[in-house]
């Protein structure tokens, strides 16, 4: 399979925050916020893959920064690493000033998709070349994420959890 680089998944979703969508503080509903996260990623695990894919796990969510009623909210997404059936995906969320459109870094998350044929199983994914440094930096941590994703999950015991470990026990130690 011909790799793919994170700019040919990448997918920009902008849109305004009604009041059907906030908390009694006025601020975007953080359920709404994870639906909008999992729209993007999921056409971006698509655009990757070419296949159906399916949200397997939302690894890490951080709501750094509430967003307020009328906030226009951009939210990116790109496949960060492709393993063989499953892809990470990593969300950045934006804010764009009312008054100078200057965006700010609102949230961020990572959620993993699993590509599956028309039964459901877990089919092959192209690999992903990263090019640019942050992309590259989120490639290399992807592996561990995979596995702690797992190991919380008990779908992997904790010692065959190799990046993790030489997290906390490095071959120098
Ligand atoms: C996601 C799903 C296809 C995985 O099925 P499975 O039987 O666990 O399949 P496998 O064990 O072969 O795992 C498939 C891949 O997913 C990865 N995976 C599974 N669970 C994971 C988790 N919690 N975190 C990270 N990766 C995970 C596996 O490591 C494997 O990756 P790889 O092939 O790239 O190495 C299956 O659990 C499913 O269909 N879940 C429902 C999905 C859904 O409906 N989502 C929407 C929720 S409403």
């Amino acid at each position: 399979m011909q790799p793919k680089t994170p700019s040919e998944s990448r997918t920009t979703m902008t849109d305004m925050v009604l009041p059907g969508e906030t908390n009694p503080l006025n601020n975007l509903f953080g359920g709404e916020l994870l639906a909008r996260m999992d729209r993007a990623a999921s056409i971006a695990a698509r655009r990757h893959s070419r296949k159906i894919t399916v949200t397997a796990s939302v690894n890490h969510v951080a709501f750094n920064q509430s967003v307020p009623l009328g906030t226009v909210l951009t939210v990116e997404a790109a496949v960060s690493r492709a393993f063989r059936t499953s892809m990470e995906v990593y969300i950045d969320v934006w804010m764009e000033d009312r008054y100078n459109g200057e965006r700010s870094k609102a949230n961020e998350a990572i959620f993993t998709f699993v590509a599956v044929d028309e039964t459901g199983r877990p089919t092959q994914v192209p690999p992903l070349n990263p090019e640019t440094t942050l992309e590259k930096e989120r490639f290399e941590a992807a592996l561990r994420r995979k596995q702690l994703s797992l190991v919380l999950a008990g779908k992997m015991k904790p010692d065959q959890a190799t990046e993790l470990k030489a997290l906390f026990y490095p071959p120098s130690s």
